[in-house]
């Protein structure tokens, strides 16, 4: 079991139509057909969206993301038109509200990993490859890898896995071409955005972009676009480069706290169970918010208010 514990209610704006309910985004099309991508307070674990929200994350997801997005604009053409909350919405909108070109998504998970851990730890300790590519032994927890790798994954749905995939695999559900340009395009703004965040003492480990087409270029010439969110701590792993040491499991700025309770007989749930999670203590909850608050500083060196 998994999904929702509460499914949400889209809000009801005039001239606004609801088209999609994520895991943590709500997406609407307005009248000129552009899309609005409100990202709420809900956070998700174990493949569950939980019962209780941090407050602000979705505002700090959007922030940075949009940091990000300026840094990375010579490289990569992306999304965004504007922040301008629409007309009739709820005020709670204001700073987590995108407007952004309606993209036609490519169905991979743009994963880039510049350091060993999670499902690629996993899958190395067994064949000493990850995704399929053969990787120097010796590798241990949080080692960083020789060069950055692309391990793409297939996008599951709410309360679904991701499942990474061969490279062989996407070139065939996409054509080679574009495979060959989402790996290079993910490379490279991986390599950037993890000199920055080292240049600022966070080591950035692995990080999932999402790709769509520009559905106005030439379908000869297709021309991929950065949409979703990017390089926040939902789609990233980023470690504290003081405190970074292979061999052990690292310190995180994501939901560390809140999978750590979760699992913790404190919450008297299994996640391995039927049952839907319970909501979160207090504490956890200012935690979690308090770790977002943090990587947002830190990245952009700008004070959160
Ligand atoms: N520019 C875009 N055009 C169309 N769809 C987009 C665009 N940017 C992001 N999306 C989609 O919007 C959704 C964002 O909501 P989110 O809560 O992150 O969903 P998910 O549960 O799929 O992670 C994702 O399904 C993503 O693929
Ligand atoms: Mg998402």
């Amino acid at each position: 079991m998994s999904g929702f514990v509460e499914k949400p209610e889209p809000v009801q704006v005039p001239g606004l139509v609801h088209i999609h309910t994520g895991k943590v985004r709500d997406l609407y099309r307005n009248a000129s057909g552009n899309l609005v991508m409100v990202a709420s307070d809900r956070t998700s674990a174990y493949d569950w969206v939980l019962p209780s929200e941090i407050p602000d994350k979705g505002r700090i997801l959007t922030q940075l993301s949009l940091w990000w997005f300026e840094l990375l604009a010579d490289l990569v053409p992306n999304h965004v038109l504007s922040t301008e909350v629409p007309a009739g919405a709820p005020d709670d909108w204001q700073g987590r509200t995108l407007v952004c070109r309606s993209l036609e998504m490519l169905p991979v998970e743009c994963v880039a990993r510049g350091y060993l851990t999670g499902s690629g730890l996993v899958e190395y300790a067994r064949d000493r490859t990850v995704c399929g590519l053969a990787l120097p032994e010796g590798l241990v927890d949080g080692s960083e890898l020789p060069a950055p790798i692309f391990t793409p994954a297939t996008k599951a749905e709410v309360g679904e896995h991701d499942e990474n995939v061969p490279y062989e695999e996407v070139a065939r559900r996409i054509g080679p071409d574009l495979a060959a340009q989402l790996r290079q395009m993910t490379l490279a703004v991986y390599s950037r955005a993890r000199d920055i965040a080292r240049s600022r003492g966070i080591i950035l480990a692995d990080t999932k972009f999402e790709f769509g087409l520009d559905p106005d270029a030439d379908k000869e010439e297709p021309r991929l676009v950065l949409g979703d969110e990017v390089l926040t701590p939902d789609s990233s792993r980023f470690w504290p480069a003081d405190s970074w040491e292979p061999g052990r499991s690292q310190l995180s700025f994501d939901k560390q706290f809140v999978r750590d309770w979760l699992s913790s007989p404190e919450s008297g749930w299994d996640h391995r169970g039927e049952l839907p999670p319970p909501p979160l203590p207090d504490e956890i909850v200012e935690r979690s918010r308090a770790k977002y608050i943090e990587a947002y500083e830190r990245l952009t060196g700008l004070p959160w208010s």
